[in-house]
């Protein structure tokens, strides 16, 4: 009997299986009621008294070990199963989706970009403001009607307290912290308090510039802005200053470049003209440069302001302004860029 045990156990130990099926009918042999494990319990009354310990337990560890390598013939067929049968190994990956830039962080970087290889530094300030900032450092006189140029959202009861209209607050700040010369580029988020429509938003993004040295002139201004259109809009661009106003320039200007569209032949863009605005500037105000403690006698310097949507709808061809900010990957999707 021990003998046969034995050689059953030999049996078990080289077990294989390919199956599930297989590992079954392996099952049936050894471990079922009419198995070689059963026989031997079957057997086992005609065991002699004084063997029956012995002969008991070589029985049930010989079941056990059977039950054991079924098991473990069972989860490799399993495996087998998960790693061939289950999974198409040549399917193809999925790939990992990367964002895109926003537009308007492209158009941004590219602008900072241009002023940065003159020789600008770019800082920021903040969007909650007080009125200082934002309008009397910059000459706009209390209760004078160039405050309605921009309709400003206030924050709780406190007229001092504001949303930014403009980024030509840091201006002030740039002033009032650094010592001429200064050259910086400024950009960041402004709101204004107007009705949302495809050409109006309550809040879009500008960039200002400015440059106080001794002896900056108007010339340089413009050459700094040829140079700017030039390097955004191609090298063909013309550009055309326009007299205008505003409170902390004199004098002040509007600037068109050629059309980047027609090339200046005249398109519905252009609305016929030949000529796209987009920017104000000027020669910084005395009562401006002095307000932030700088000596309007020794110093003069130059600002410009202008609205990254405006720039990046003219360069894309975008109609909408509501586009920049509903966030539709069908329209983010569409501008890839080394920025
Ligand atoms: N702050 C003006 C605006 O928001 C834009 C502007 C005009 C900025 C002339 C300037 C400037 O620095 O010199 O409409």
């Amino acid at each position: 009997m021990l003998d046969k045990i034995e050689q059953l156990k030999k049996e078990i130990e080289a077990m294989v299986a390919q199956s599930a099926d297989e590992v079954e009918q392996l099952r049936i042999k050894y471990l079922s009621k009419k198995g070689e494990v059963s026989k031997l319990f079957a057997e086992f009354r005609n065991v002699p008294a004084e063997q029956k310990r012995e002969v008991g337990q070589a029985i049930n560890t010989l079941r056990d070990f059977a039950q054991e390598r079924l098991d473990v013939l069972r989860s490799g067929v399993q495996e087998q199963k998960d790693s061939s049968v289950g999974v198409d190994l040549t399917l193809p990956g999925e790939s990992m989706k990367l964002g895109t830039r926003h537009p308007l962080s492209i158009v941004r970087n590219e602008i900072l970009d241009i002023f940065k290889r003159l020789g600008f530094v770019v800082s920021e300030g903040p969007e909650i403001e007080d009125d200082w900032h934002v309008f009397s450092a910059l000459n706009f006189p209390e209760e004078h009607p160039a405050r309605d140029m921009q309709d400003t959202f206030f924050i709780q009861r406190n007229p001092d307290v504001l949303l930014r209209t403009h980024t030509s607050s840091v201006q002030v700040h740039d002033m009032e912290e650094m010592e001429p010369p200064i050259r910086t580029v400024t950009p960041g988020r402004v709101f204004r308090n107007e009705a949302i429509s495809a050409r109006a938003h309550c809040m879009f993004h500008q960039i200002e510039g400015l440059y106080i040295d001794e002896n900056v002139s108007f010339a340089d201004l413009k050459q700094t802005l040829l140079y700017f259109a030039q390097e955004l809009f191609g090298e063909g661009t013309k550009i055309r200053m326009r007299p205008s106003y505003f409170p902390f320039t004199e004098p002040s200007a509007e600037m068109d470049v050629s059309c980047s569209i027609c090339g200046g032949e005249g398109c519905n863009v252009c609305k016929y003209t030949g000529w796209l605005e987009i920017l104000g500037c000027g020669m910084v105000d005395p009562n401006a440069l002095e307000s932030s403690g700088i000596d309007s006698r020794k110093y003069t310097g130059f600002a410009f302001g202008m609205g990254i949507e405006r720039i990046a709808m003219l360069k894309y061809g975008i109609n909408d302004l509501r586009l920049y900010f509903e966030n539709d990957v069908r329209f983010l999707n569409q501008f890839k860029s080394a920025h």
